[in-house]
């Protein structure tokens, strides 16, 4: 729905509530309440604002592995660097009292185009992980991309959420296996499906290999059961002097991208394209949707910031298919600027980690609606009312 003017002094309110925390969880289910926060003068009003809280309540090794991105940590660098070096231009007297957010995706109506990316591994920072992951999307109303790699069971995160999930695809060289895991994921109610094609192998992270990362006792992973287990001790890193993963395909290409388009019965999206030509090719190969993305960095450092890398796809592609985007999104105006490149909606990662590590569900649910509110202020200061109005005039060229 239009968010009205009566509405927005109300998100206002709730802005200035957006860092009320009810009830912090924590891995030691040990909580904190809102204020107690706010007396340690460290209630968050902007995404950054969770990163301190996270670190200080997560382990060396968790806040490693998600903080952490490949080798010099460049990429990840860049992705920030390119939307803070664009400068917006705004149009002014423009009535915005009625502000239009909706976006449709493959049939489905979104009420902000802002989504969850899919991030492994969250009980590494929740007692829940992905069960409070998919509770605070649903308060928030945002899509959650469930990833291959969750610590919970694709089924049980259905089973709470209240807002559509998509699933991410690693596929495995185990090709039945693969197809069992994309129908189990549509069983569970998943509306597309994301085969994250930047990762025949992980990039060199460094931290994660000084850490020794593994997945600490009590961890595995449910979507592989029974059809490969994966336990504690496991871990997407090479083993020895090997580059290869046992839980990674370094051998998926083309054709896997067609023969699982030729079976998947909700739209498939390529997640970890920034070549033109590789985008062309997956339309040309049937997919529906391509996620332009580096991986946050963590793969082919000194890979090109993703807000450059997608205005070319987006010619390339010419409305065929949407390109979505993520890496570095951490403001309302990243997302306007990433909607004025031609993206049709973003994905966050590392940020909604760090509300779930430092307050549980209401965490990752702040996360989102601070940048939904802020994404509604840059709307509402350049002077653009609804989605189609954005677009490269909103940028200071
Ligand atoms: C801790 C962590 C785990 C991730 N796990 C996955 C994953 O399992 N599958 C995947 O396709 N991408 C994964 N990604 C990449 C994200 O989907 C996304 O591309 C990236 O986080 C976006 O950048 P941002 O963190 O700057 O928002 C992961 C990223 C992080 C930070």
């Amino acid at each position: 729905m239009p968010v009205t003017r009566r509405e927005a002094l109300l998100s206002a309110g709730a802005l200035a509530a957006a860092g009320v925390l009810p009830a912090v969880q924590a891995p030691s289910n040990k909580s904190k309440t809102a204020s107690q926060i706010a007396e340690d003068g460290a209630e968050p009003v902007c995404l950054t604002d969770f990163e301190p809280l996270a670190k200080q309540r997560m382990s060396h090794l968790a806040w490693e592995y998600i903080n952490g991105a490949a080798a010099d940590e460049t990429t990840v660098r860049w992705n920030r660097e390119a939307y803070q070096r664009m400068r917006l231009k705004p149009r002014v007297l423009v009535d915005v009292s009625k502000l239009d957010t909706r976006v449709t995706l493959f049939g489905q109506e979104h009420a902000f185009p802002i989504l969850l990316a899919p991030t492994a591994y969250h009980r590494l920072v929740a007692p829940d992980g992905e069960v409070a992951t998919a509770r605070g999307a649903g308060a928030a109303g945002a899509t959650m991309v469930v990833s291959s790699f969750s610590t919970t069971a694709v089924e049980d995160i259905a089973g709470v959420a209240r807002a559509p999930l998509w699933f991410q695809l690693y596929a495995q060289t185990d090709h039945s296996f693969t197809h069992d895991l994309v129908q189990r994921a549509e069983a569970a109610g998943c509306r597309a499906l994301c085969l994250t094609v930047d990762t025949p192998v992980a990039g060199a992270r460094n931290r994660e290999a000084r850490v020794k990362f593994e997945l600490p006792p009590g961890m595995s992973l449910p979507n592989f059961k029974g059809i490969k287990e994966v336990r504690a001790g496991a871990s997407h890193l090479p083993r020895g002097q090997d580059i290869f993963s046992s839980i990674l395909d370094p051998e998926l290409s083309w054709k896997d991208v067609e023969w699982l388009s030729s079976f998947a019965k909700i739209p498939l999206l390529v997640k970890g394209v920034l070549n033109p030509e590789d985008a062309d090719r997956a339309v040309k190969a049937g997919v529906a949707g391509i996620i332009v993305s580096n991986h946050g960095g963590r793969n082919l450092d000194t890979a090109p910031a993703t807000a450059d890398a997608l205005p070319p796809v987006v010619e390339k592609v010419a409305g065929r298919v949407p390109a979505l985007v993520d890496g570095g999104i951490r403001r309302g105006t990243d997302v306007l600027k990433a909607l004025a490149l031609g993206a049709r909606a973003v994905l966050i990662g590392r940020p909604y980690l760090y509300g779930l590590a430092a307050a549980g569900q209401e965490g990752v649910t702040s996360v989102v609606n601070i940048l939904r509110r802020e994404f509604e202020m840059a709307m509402a200061l350049t002077g653009r009312t609804n989605l189609a109005s954005i677009d490269r005039s909103v940028l200071w060229t």
